[in-house]
């Protein structure tokens, strides 16, 4: 669906890019012609992610072990990077997720998924706009939230807050940056099937057909179509979409907050008929 050479030249850091829908993007990317580094805290994972993609694209892929919660790990990486050229693309695409009852979880559990997904997000899109900044150059920051950040979820309580702060963040430094040339969106997408989701947020396998009940399109999305919106919103196609939040999510949200939208399963096809005008 894209040009081969959509992101030739382009040097693109994917934090989480070892596994799912980072993953995912980076063969994307690769294959549409850029350089492709990915960070994560397993370097197992990363190593065997690289020599898949590379294998599979021949596109040039390093991997560099990092933990985004740590400030001064993210700047070292960072620097490491950049001094091999600099960064076009940063997507923040690494979290931490699990399902708990809120008054259950400790100081240390929020710590961890806020530290993650919030705080890990800040300290990568601060080591790079800065240096984007300074350079005079422009940028863009992808970072994947959830289509829970406006009106929050039960049992997810610290990814919620942590995603809503990730989006504050990218509609916040959208206007303060945007006047030097960076870009920064986010994609909201809907339930996609990765081990790392899956294997903490649906309990029991029985509970995946339920969940496809809930979407409009009967299905759950797909690491493909996810890779594809990632590659089309970093690319410089989509130049003047800048603050904006693409939920990709088959309409489930829309389906669960439309008034009436359960009318469709309670009321029969006689009352249809019934609630039809009445021929003169
Ligand atoms: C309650 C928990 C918990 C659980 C961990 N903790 N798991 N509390 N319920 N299930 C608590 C621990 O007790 C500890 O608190 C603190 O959290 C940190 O736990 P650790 O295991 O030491 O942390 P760590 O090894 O760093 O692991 C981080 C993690 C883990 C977030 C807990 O799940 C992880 O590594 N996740 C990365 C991948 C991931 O989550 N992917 C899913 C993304 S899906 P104390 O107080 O004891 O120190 C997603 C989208 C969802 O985000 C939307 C779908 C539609
Ligand atoms: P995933 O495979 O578990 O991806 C999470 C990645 O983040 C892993 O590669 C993990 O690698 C990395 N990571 C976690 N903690 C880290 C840390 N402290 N430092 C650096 N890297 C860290 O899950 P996924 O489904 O692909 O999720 C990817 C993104 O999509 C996340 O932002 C998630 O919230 C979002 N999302 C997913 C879905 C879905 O249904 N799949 C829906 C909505 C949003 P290590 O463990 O090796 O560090």
């Amino acid at each position: 669906m894209f040009q081969s050479d959509l992101l030739r030249g382009k040097r693109i850091l994917i934090t989480g890019g070892g596994t799912g829908l980072g993953k995912a993007a980076a063969g994307r990317f690769l294959e549409l012609g850029a350089e492709v580094y990915i960070c994560g805290r397993r370097e197992e994972v990363l190593a065997a992610t690289e020599q898949e993609l590379h294998a599979r694209t021949g596109g040039p892929i390093r991997w560099r072990r990092c933990d985004v919660r740590d400030a001064a790990a993210v700047e070292e990486m960072i620097a490491g990077i950049w001094a091999d050229g600099p960064l076009d693309v940063l997507v923040n695409n690494a979290a931490g997720n699990f399902l708990a009852r809120t008054e259950d979880l400790s100081l240390g559990a929020f710590q961890s998924v806020i530290g993650i997904v919030l705080m890990g997000s800040l300290h990568t899109t601060l080591a790079c706009g800065r240096r984007w900044l300074a350079a005079g150059r422009g940028g863009s920051v992808l970072s994947v939230t959830t289509t829970y950040t406006t009106t929050g979820s039960a049992y997810v309580v610290p990814s919620a807050v942590a995603k809503a702060g990730v989006q504050a963040l990218m509609r916040s430094l959208a206007v303060e940056w945007g006047n030097r040339g960076i870009r920064m969106n986010a994609i909201a997408p809907g339930p996609i099937r990765t081990e790392g989701a899956f294997s903490r947020l649906l309990p029991r396998p029985e509970l995946e057909q339920a969940a496809k009940e809930r979407n409009p399109l009967g299905r759950f999305g797909t690491v493909e179509e996810f890779a594809n919106l990632a590659a089309f919103l970093v690319s410089d196609g989509s130049g003047y979409i800048n603050g904006e939040v693409v939920t990709m999510d088959g309409g489930e949200f829309l389906q669960g907050a439309g008034e009436f939208t359960a009318l469709g399963r309670q009321l029969t096809e006689k009352e249809w008929e019934m609630m039809k005008p009445k021929k003169a």
